[in-house]
């Protein structure tokens, strides 16, 4: 695992647009993995920055997201699709028809993981996969549990993740319990994963993350170890440097 230490937030996400970008323009269709969360939001303000001033256009980008809510409609601000419409892909030059973000906005939820494996089986391999690690380890939505998910798949979310997102909800009860997420093999089926980690809030994970010398699926975040080119990018409060 490749480990740059940024001096803050602001730093991180310029050299994580960096090096987006970087790979994006190496290939004439890129393929993008995007998460969701407040890590990348900075990120994404620096993609719009580049594609702004003329160094980059998405027009023959495909973007493939990770995770969605259950329960809670594709319009509603707190939805993953609202949000990646209004802090990306609203202010850049991203074809509709390229963009791929689970649904579960349909009656059976079994066929609608089907779906979207089929259509991450069709675009394959992505160039690379932005990701952040919630608190306890997860990646995407794949939470700390005896058995991890290869696939896309239905889950549960946990108490301290509905606890951690309830900050983007007005209460604790409306954050849905259930989620749709990319599994395992699909987020390790990028060239290179980008992992972002900013503030105190997730040093321990950070630490746990450089300290496991085993795959562990109660710290999901674990299995990064199995990926060859994981580059993460973290500031120095995530780091615990002075
Ligand atoms: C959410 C998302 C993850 C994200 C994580 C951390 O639950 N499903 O993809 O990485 O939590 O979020 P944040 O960046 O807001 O700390």
């Amino acid at each position: 695992m490749k480990i740059i230490v940024t001096k803050d937030y602001e730093e991180l996400s310029k050299k994580a647009a960096e090096v987006v970008k970087d790979i994006l323009s190496k290939h004439a269709n890129p393929k993008l993995g995007l998460a969701t969360g407040s890590t990348p939001e900075g990120l994404y303000k620096e993609l719009i920055k580049i594609y702004e001033n003329g160094d980059y256009s998405f027009r023959k980008a495909e973007t493939v997201n990770l995770d969605e809510y259950v329960g809670i409609d594709e319009k509603n601000e707190q939805s993953y699709h609202y949000y990646m419409f209004d802090k990306l892909f609203n202010h850049i030059d991203i074809m509709k028809e390229n963009i791929y973000i689970p649904s579960a906005d349909q009656e059976n939820l079994e066929e609608a993981t089907k779906e979207y494996d089929k259509m991450l089986d069709g675009v394959g391999r992505r160039d690379v996969q932005v990701l952040g690690i919630g608190n306890n380890g997860h990646i995407a939505f794949n939470e700390p549990a005896d058995q991890l998910n290869a696939r896309t798949s239905i889950v549960e979310l946990t108490e301290s993740t509905i606890a951690a997102n309830s900050r983007f909800f007005k209460s604790k009860e409306e954050v849905p319990t259930k989620a749709i997420s990319m599994g395992i093999k699909d987020i390790l089926n990028a060239q290179t994963i980008i992992l972002l980690a900013s503030g105190e809030k997730k040093r321990e994970a950070v630490k746990k993350l450089l300290e496991a010398d085993k795959l562990d699926t109660h710290f999901p975040a674990s299995m990064l170890h199995l990926h060859r080119d994981v580059i993460l990018i973290v500031d120095k409060d995530a780091m615990g440097e002075e």
